[in-house]
């Protein structure tokens, strides 16, 4: 087929996949899955680093969210050498690669994420920390591959933390019977 510049959707392999089609599921098409497959894999090339990078973009744009966990008295530049902390950045971040790895799978991926929602409840948080998460990750995210990033991969995340955070806090509320 021959290539159509400047047409939004547009078939691109030799199979025949269209890369532009958006899969009901996650509102998500192929092309913007592969950006978030390749940028999350440099972000866990060094998985401890960015995970203390992470948490501390939360904690300086949202203060209050430091306030619900164990570590909530260390100083945010020494986080990245606490013990307690570093096992729970490292459970977050396996998390979230879970997520990543199940982008094709769309019946596990909104069940990792309504579970997380869900096994929040108990936590003392508010269903808007969601939010204030999604805003502190894309501005890691942002800053940290500041060289690299390109405003595709970037708006790719924009889409899918609106999913994660829809979904986490649906089975938020779900959890505590708000809705
Ligand atoms: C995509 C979003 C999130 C993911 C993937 C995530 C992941 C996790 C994981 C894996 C744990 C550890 C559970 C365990 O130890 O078994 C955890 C615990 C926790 N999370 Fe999150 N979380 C998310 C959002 C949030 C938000 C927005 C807050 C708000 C402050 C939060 C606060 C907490 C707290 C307070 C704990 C308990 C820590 C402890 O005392 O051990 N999480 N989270």
């Amino acid at each position: 087929m021959e290539c159509m510049p400047g047409k939004e959707s547009r078939i691109d392999d030799e199979k025949g996949d269209n890369m532009d089609t958006v899969e009901p599921g996650t509102g998500l098409t192929p092309r913007e899955k592969n950006a978030l497959r390749d940028t999350w894999a440099v972000v866990m090339q060094d998985k401890r680093k960015n995970g203390f990078l992470f948490f501390k973009k939360f904690f300086e744009m949202f203060p209050k969210m430091q306030g619900y966990f164990k570590f909530r008295d260390v100083e945010l530049n020494d986080l990245e050498e606490n013990a307690t902390f570093k096992l729970h950045a490292g459970k977050v971040f396996t998390q979230i690669n879970n997520m990543v790895e199940n982008l094709d799978n769309v019946p596990e991926l909104v069940g990792i994420i309504k579970g997380v929602g869900s096994d929040h409840a108990p936590n003392g948080i508010t269903a808007e920390a969601f939010e204030n998460l999604r805003d502190a990750f894309l501005a890691f995210l942002v800053e940290r591959m500041s060289a690299t990033i390109t405003p595709f991969q970037k708006t790719s995340w924009e889409k899918v933390m609106g999913v994660i955070v829809a979904l986490a806090q649906d089975g938020f509320n779900s959890a505590k019977g708000t809705q």
